[in-house]
């Protein structure tokens, strides 16, 4: 399995390019199971490994996909499908993989879709899904860790979500699309990946509108033709970056966002001391400061602070100057992160859902294994901080299934940082990351 290793302590400086949003892309290919045309094209696609999952399952149901480079595109031709299975294998790889239940439901009327069951951060049912499918007349059986959902033509209703649920909004929306009839979801799901998923079914034909305050209201059409789509910027990808230059007394530009996506992110980071210039709607440069400000954070549905920002603010706090609570609302288990930052000489102490991070003069260099995708990107983070030896992070899989390119990225930033591969040893690592370090000496 492969590691990243990294030489904390440089203040990180220059241009990063965001790629397209995983949450956002991710629907929007399963979205595909329901659109006619053999050419739908999806642009701004990010090289990952929940796509690579995501294209498995749709071609494992039939569906012909086709990769460009140019744009970062793919073709997907979904007219084959013939199988309405998402299996075990794939669902327990990614759990979005329940994204397919809504439009193979709409499209082919049955859909055979393994249930998640638990994960890192929290249990994650999916019984909110289901509970709006069965009131939109499917008939749902779950029998040997399966959900078996049978529809000969889903009617429009009015549904209510307990609490904002993102894949559950976008399956209701993609279900309800080719209803019979209108569908109203109410205490939807606002975050920018479901108003881009809204884009793309209207692009192609669908009635959805949505108004401000979490209402959605789909009117069910016939036919769906072509999807034809660019995905929005990852504002969790760009909200990364933001910590790193504020982690690293750094300062960076970041380019190819949405400005607008981030601002509970600017919001909450400006408060640290950072100081975030506003290029244009597209780019911004963010300046760290020398002292980092506590804040205490909070996480809650959009437009509040993303849970999937939570780690990373977490590894900032851990080299703040004083004392801050975060509380995880969203997810009962997310902090599997902190005891690795605390083997970084991080000071945190966690009670039910609230962390309470005492920021530490500086962080050490450790071995830390990364337990989900975010709080892998957390200890990358804190790993760069960290002035002191080598901070070595493994089971990286999870960073790879998020972030495009990550260590290449923060290298071109000026980072110290380096993969190893599955059989070369981290202390080939450490050679190298010296040995690259006296090279560029060198030519200085
Ligand atoms: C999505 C995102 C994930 C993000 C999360 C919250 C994707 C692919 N993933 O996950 O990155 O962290 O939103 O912003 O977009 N719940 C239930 N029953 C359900 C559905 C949800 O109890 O049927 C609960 C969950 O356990 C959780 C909360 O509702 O406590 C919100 O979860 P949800 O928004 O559904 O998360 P995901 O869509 O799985």
């Amino acid at each position: 399995m492969d590691k990243i290793v990294i030489e904390g302590g440089v203040p990180l400086n220059g241009e990063v390019s965001i790629s397209g949003s995983k949450n956002a892309v991710l629907p929007i290919i399963a979205s595909s199971i329901m659109f006619d045309d053999p050419q739908n094209e999806i642009s701004n696609v990010p090289d990952l490994e929940d796509i690579k999952t995501i294209k498995k399952l749709l071609s494992s149901l039939g569906a012909k996909i086709e990769d460009s480079r140019e744009n970062n595109r793919i073709f997907i031709d979904s007219s084959g499908i013939n199988n309405y299975e998402a299996p075990y294998d794939l669902v327990k790889t990614m759990r979005a993989s329940v994204l397919v239940l809504g439009p193979l439901l709409a499209r082919y009327k049955r859909a055979r879709v393994s249930l998640p069951g638990g994960c890192a951060i929290g249990a994650r049912p999916i019984d909110f899904h289901l509970n709006a499918l069965k009131l939109m007349g499917a008939e749902i059986n779950v029998d040997h860790g399966y959900v078996e959902a049978f529809a000969e033509r889903l009617k429009g209703a009015s549904i209510t979500f307990p609490i904002p649920t993102v894949t559950g909004t976008e399956n209701i929306i993609m279900a309800a699309c080719l209803a019979d009839g209108n569908t109203e979801i109410r205490n939807a799901a606002m975050e920018p990946e479901v108003d881009d998923l809204i884009n793309a079914l209207n692009g192609g034909g669908g009635d959805i509108k949505r108004d401000g305050h979490g209402r959605i209201l789909i009117k069910g059409v016939k036919q769906l033709k072509r999807l034809s789509h660019s995905v929005i910027p990852d504002r969790i990808e760009a909200g990364t970056f933001m910590v790193a230059s504020a982690i690293t007394r750094g300062d960076i530009t970041i380019n190819d966002i949405n400005v607008a996506h981030l601002k509970p992110v600017t919001e909450k980071l400006s408060g640290t001391g950072v100081k975030i210039v506003i290029n244009s709607p597209t780019s911004l440069r963010i300046k760290g400061s020398k002292v980092i400000r506590s804040i205490d954070v909070t996480t809650a549905p959009y437009p509040d602070f993303p849970t999937d920002m939570q780690a990373q603010m977490m590894a900032l706090m851990c080299v703040s100057e004083g004392l801050c609570v975060i509380t995880e609302n969203v997810f009962e288990n997310r902090f599997m992160h902190v005891g690795e930052l605390i083997r970084l000489g991080a000071d945190i102490k966690v009670k039910n859902n609230f962390a309470i991070v005492k920021g530490v003069k500086k962080l050490s260099g450790a071995e830390v294994m990364a337990t989900d995708l975010r709080a892998s990107a957390s200890l990358v983070l804190a790993g760069l901080a960290s002035s002191d030896g080598y901070t070595t992070v493994s089971r990286i899989y999870h960073l790879d299934r998020g972030y495009e390119g990550m260590e290449n990225k923060l290298k071109n930033l000026g980072a110290i940082i380096t993969r190893v591969k599955g059989n070369s040893t981290v202390n080939q690592a450490h050679e190298e990351i010296h040995e690259e370090n006296i090279t560029a000496g060198e030519g200085v």
